[in-house]
């Protein structure tokens, strides 16, 4: 392969009906619109397809054709868009009201829509509460609008615990066989996430280390800058670790831990990812103070702004957390002694994801640095933004006077390598819904084999009743979490 070939990209698909329920929320007007405009724009989505919008308001073709411009903008005020190519695109855009809960709403409205079965591949979006997922899937079956083989896309969470994500998986099981079911998680669909398994796998000096022979501790941070805002009601229902760390930071945990698979067909990848979920180390009342933080955010300041304290968002006190910290033990033989630290929070300092793997210190140093501390190794994997992969290493300060040793850094950062414009991960998910395939999605016991996990933290929470320290809006969360890895003589590490 010549390196500096052009990739080839943005194969078309055939074309489609994708009807997206929940059509007027804030995931389809943020997110899913906007991701078809971009598919459309670059000669993606053939134009036979349809994009159906349905939920409860009253709002004709046209309304809804100008909610979702107006949103575009909103969202995406630096994405320029062209008047023509938007109304294009906007020919594809339909709506139908209908209550999707409803087995006896107006169901013929949104049937009127599609062509036979076999002309075209037909897709249900279930932008909705998970605990309506089960009821959408067999009024779907009961109105006649699934043919064989048409397929649903359900959003994370699925489900606030193992045994609800059970009951979802059957009943949606029931209407939608699991080849069928499209789980999405939109961090498999990023980028820099696909990477890691280009990454770790397709170059040869990184599998022999990865492990824990060679790395001390791996830590995987998701922080964002925002708060709960909007979402506060939903979010005081689940929390940071519910809403993140089951999905996003536990799939991110898989891809770095799991074993080569021998290919990337789906399953094989999602039999890797399953056996290190299985792995995990429960957490328990005896070890849950030592393995975990909540934390929640106080008044503070954030962007340069005063930020509100959670609870003045959300309107009344409460103990859910917008931070947690975890230490995550992969009990078997490639990751033993090498811990994963896991932490996630909202109105953190900055919007930033990277995954740290921390190698060991060398095992003689025949140097001393000035401070008296030799830093380790460390590849760092920044997800965003700024996307890119640095290996930071101790090198000789150049020039005369002496062995003085600086840490810097190997720097790849995709923007100076690659000219080009990162598809969102939601073009990316939503195009490989339409060609069927799974890889990028999670399977039915992944997601149960996560919330066992999960249910185990929430559980020790509830009966040790862990406190959710406070820490103040801009910051990176209390300090108890720095005290976490402390104790481990270890500490938090931001490679920008
Ligand atoms: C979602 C969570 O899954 O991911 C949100 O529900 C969170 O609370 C979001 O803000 C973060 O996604 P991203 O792509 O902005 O990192």
């Amino acid at each position: 392969m010549n390196a500096d070939a052009p990739s080839a990209q943005f194969v078309p698909v055939n074309a489609f009906d994708l009807v997206v329920f929940g059509a007027a929320g804030d995931l389809s007007l943020r997110k899913l619109i906007p991701a078809l405009f971009h598919r459309w724009r670059d000669g993606q989505i053939p134009e036979a397809s349809k994009i159906i919008g349905v939920s409860r308001s009253g709002m004709s073709n046209d309304e809804f054709r100008a909610l979702a411009l107006e949103s575009f903008r909103k969202f995406h005020p630096k994405d320029g868009i062209d008047d023509a190519e938007w109304t294009a695109f906007a020919e594809r855009l339909f709506y139908v009201e209908l209550d999707a809960a409803d087995a006896d709403a107006d169901w013929p409205a949104l049937t009127a829509h599609f062509v036979d079965c076999g002309e075209k591949q037909r897709v249900f979006y279930l932008a909705l509460p998970p605990g309506l997922y089960g009821q959408v899937s067999a009024n779907i079956a009961a109105a006649g609008a699934k043919c064989d083989g048409s397929r649903i896309v359900l959003e994370k969470p699925i489900g606030n615990d193992l045994a609800s994500a059970r009951d979802i998986n059957e009943a949606v099981g029931k209407v939608f066989d699991e080849d069928a079911i499209f789980r999405i998680d939109h961090y498999l669909g990023k980028e820099t996430v696909q990477n890691l398994i280009v990454l770790r796998f397709m170059n040869s000096l990184f599998e022999p280390v990865w492990n824990a022979n060679a790395i001390d501790h791996i830590q995987i941070s998701v922080a964002e800058s925002i708060g709960a805002g909007g979402r506060a009601s939903y979010y005081d229902g689940a929390g940071a670790l519910r809403d993140m760390v089951q999905n996003h930071l536990l799939q991110l945990l898989c891809l770095v831990a799991m074993e080569p698979p021998l290919d990337l067909e789906p399953d094989t990848v999602r039999d890797e990812k399953i056996k290190v979920l299985r792995a995990l180390r429960p957490v328990d009342l005896a070890n849950v103070r030592q393995t975990t933080v909540r934390g929640q955010y106080a008044a503070g300041a954030s962007g340069g702004e005063v930020a509100p304290s959670y609870s003045e968002e959300l309107g009344r006190p409460s103990r859910t957390e917008t931070f947690v910290a975890i230490k995550a033990n992969v009990d078997n033989w490639r990751w033993k002694g090498a811990p994963f630290y896991l932490r996630t929070g909202k109105r953190m300092s900055a919007r930033t994801s990277e995954i740290v793997i921390q190698f060991k210190d060398v095992a003689h140093a025949l140097i001393r640095s000035d401070g008296g501390k030799l830093e380790p190794t460390r590849l760092v994997i920044r997800l965003q933004p700024d996307e890119g992969v640095k290996l930071l290493l101790v090198t000789k300060d150049p020039g005369p006077g002496g062995m003085r040793l600086r840490y810097v850094p190997l720097n790849l950062s995709f923007a100076e390598a690659f000219e080009a414009r990162y598809p969102d991960a939601y073009e990316r998910l939503l195009m490989a819904v339409v060609r069927g395939d799974l890889a990028l999605f999670m399977r039915r016991d992944e997601v149960e084999a996560a919330w066992r996990w999960v249910d185990g933290v929430i559980d020790a929470w509830a009966r040790d009743e862990t406190p959710a320290y406070q820490y103040a809006a801009g910051t990176d969360g209390p300090a108890q979490s720095a005290m976490m890895l402390d104790r481990d003589g270890r500490e938090w590490f931001s490679g920008v």
